[in-house]
């Protein structure tokens, strides 16, 4: 069960950038809570960041023979991005919006996510937790094709 993890720009600054809103948690902390998780629900993950909106799309280019789902946190891109929404579309797997905050409660701007619409999937607002049930629900929707 391989599933590919895609965190978008700025993220590679976690537990640095904004601690009281993204948490003191580092990128590489979070991608190895991930990989534990998974590895106890019998799945596999590639954990990949990237502050390019090209760069995620080569992401999801470059590992869509292998990838059986999606788990994407696009960060800010999430608002605007019609490029990686079209690419999450092409790759035709099961994907699931992430967010650490709850984007619904912040500015205008975060309000919009132009990615929801080419997912099964959005868990939000509860850092880190976020991100393990956005897996819980990759492994039980795989379970279960
Ligand atoms: C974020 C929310 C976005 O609005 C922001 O640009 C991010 C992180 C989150 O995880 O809460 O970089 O996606």
């Amino acid at each position: 069960m391989n599933i590919l993890v895609i965190h978008g720009p700025n993220l590679h600054l976690l537990g640095k950038r904004e601690p009281a809103l993204y948490g003191r948690a580092t990128l590489k902390q979070l991608d190895a809570l991930l990989k534990t998780r998974a590895a106890g629900l019998g799945a596999s993950l590639r954990c990949f960041q990237s502050n390019c909106e090209g760069g995620i799309i080569d992401l999801l280019t470059a590992h869509r023979g292998w990838a059986r789902a999606l788990i994407i946190n696009p960060a800010a891109y999430t608002h605007y991005s019609y490029a990686i929404r079209d690419a999450i579309k092409a790759l035709g797997l099961p994907a699931v919006e992430v967010h650490l905050t709850d984007i619904s409660k912040r500015e205008s701007f975060r309000k919009i996510s132009v990615i929801r619409p080419v997912c099964a999937a959005r868990f939000k607002g509860e850092g880190p937790v976020s991100y393990l049930k956005a897996l819980e629900y990759c492994v039980k929707s795989l379970n279960k094709s």
